[in-house]
C-alpha cells in the first residue's frame, strides 16, 4: 500500500516515512507554471525549482548567474502549478555562502515571496553554519552533495565526482554532517554507485540520487533533459522517455509552411 496514494500534499516527513518504508521517491525540476502542473499531474513526490534554469531557461553555461530574483520568479510560478508535489527551490550561487545571516534572509525571501516548502543549498562542511541557522528559523533544507555544479570552476570539469578515497570518505562524513544539521533530504549528484549506496545506508534521511545509481531513496533528473528538449546533452545517467526537440521543432517547420502556403487559417480557423 502506497504512503503517499491519496495524500493532498507531500510533505518532508511523507519523504522519510518513503524512506522508511522503502517506497523510492521520484523528483523532477520544473521552472514555469504550465509544466510544473504537468509534473504535478504525472505524479512526482517534489518538485525542484533547480538554479539549473540558468541553463535551460536563460542559455548559460553555468549556474553560477542566476540571481535570487530570478529563483523567485520561476518558484513563484511553479508554486501556482503543483497541487500535490513538495516544492523545493535551490538558493543560487552567492546568496548563502558568504555568511550564515545572509543565507538564512536568502532562504526566507524565497519562502516568504514564492511559497515554497522547502530550500535546496549546495555542500557539506563549508557551509554547515548557514544550514544550521536556516533549519533553526523552521525552513526545511535538502543538501547537495557530490558534482555541485556552484563550484565548478574549481572542479574544473563535471565527471564523476568521489571516485578517489579521500574525496569518497569526506562525501559521507558530510552526508552524516547534513543529516545531523537537521537536512531533511540529500541530493547526490554523479558520484559511483556503490558509494551512494553506502551515503544511503549510512544515514536516516531520503537520499535523491541523479547518476548515482539505483541504490538511492529516490531520483530526480532534469525535466528539459528527460522530455528531450535539451537535445545535445545526452550524459550516461539520462534516461530520455521523449524526443520533443525533434516533434517541436517539426511541429513549428509545419506552421511555417502552412502559413507560407496560405493553408492556415482555414475555413474553420476564422470568424464569420
Ligand atoms: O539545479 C538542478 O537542477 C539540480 C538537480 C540537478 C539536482 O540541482
Amino acid at each position: 500500500m502506497s504512503i503517499n496514494k491519496d495524500i493532498k500534499r507531500i510533505t518532508t516527513e511523507t519523504l522519510r516515512l518513503m524512506k522508511f518504508e522503502n517506497q523510492k521517491i521520484s523528483m523532477l525540476t520544473a521552472y514555469d507554471y504550465t509544466m510544473a502542473q504537468m509534473v504535478d499531474l504525472g505524479g512526482v513526490d517534489a518538485i525542484l525549482v533547480g538554479d539549473s534554469a540558468s541553463n535551460v531557461m536563460a542559455g548559460h553555461e553555468t549556474t553560477l548567474p542566476i540571481t535570487l530574483d530570478q529563483m523567485i520568479y520561476h518558484a513563484q510560478s511553479v508554486v501556482r502549478g503543483a497541487e500535490r508535489a513538495l516544492v523545493v527551490v535551490d538558493l543560487p550561487f552567492g546568496s548563502y555562502q558568504s555568511d550564515p545571516q545572509k543565507a538564512l534572509d536568502s532562504a526566507v525571501r524565497i519562502m516568504k515571496e514564492s511559497g515554497a516548502h522547502a530550500i535546496k543549498l549546495e555542500g557539506g562542511s563549508e557551509v554547515q553554519k548557514s544550514i544550521k541557522k536556516i533549519v533553526n528559523a523552521g525552513i526545511p533544507v535538502m543538501g547537495h552533495l557530490g558534482l555541485t555544479p556552484q563550484s565548478i570552476y574549481q572542479f574544473g570539469t563535471y565527471k564523476v565526482r568521489a571516485k578517489e578515497e579521500a574525496e569518497a570518505n569526506k562525501l559521507v562524513e558530510d552526508a552524516k554532517l547534513l543529516e545531523s544539521l537537521g537536512c531533511f533530504a540529500l541530493v547526490l549528484e554523479k558520484i559511483p554507485a556503490k558509494l551512494a549506496k553506502v551515503v544511503t545506508e549510512s544515514i536516516q534521511i531520503p537520499t535523491i540520487g541523479i547518476g548515482a545509481g539505483p541504490n538511492v531513496d529516490g531520483q530526480i533528473l532534469v525535466v528539459n533533459d528527460m522530455l528531450g528538449m535539451t537535445h545535445e546533452f545526452k550524459p550516461r545517467f539520462l534516461r530520455q522517455y521523449l524526443n520533443l526537440y525533434d516533434e517541436i521543432t517539426g511541429a513549428i517547420a509545419k506552421y511555417v509552411k502552412d502559413v507560407q502556403q496560405s493553408d492556415f487559417p482555414n475555413e474553420n480557423e476564422q470568424y464569420k
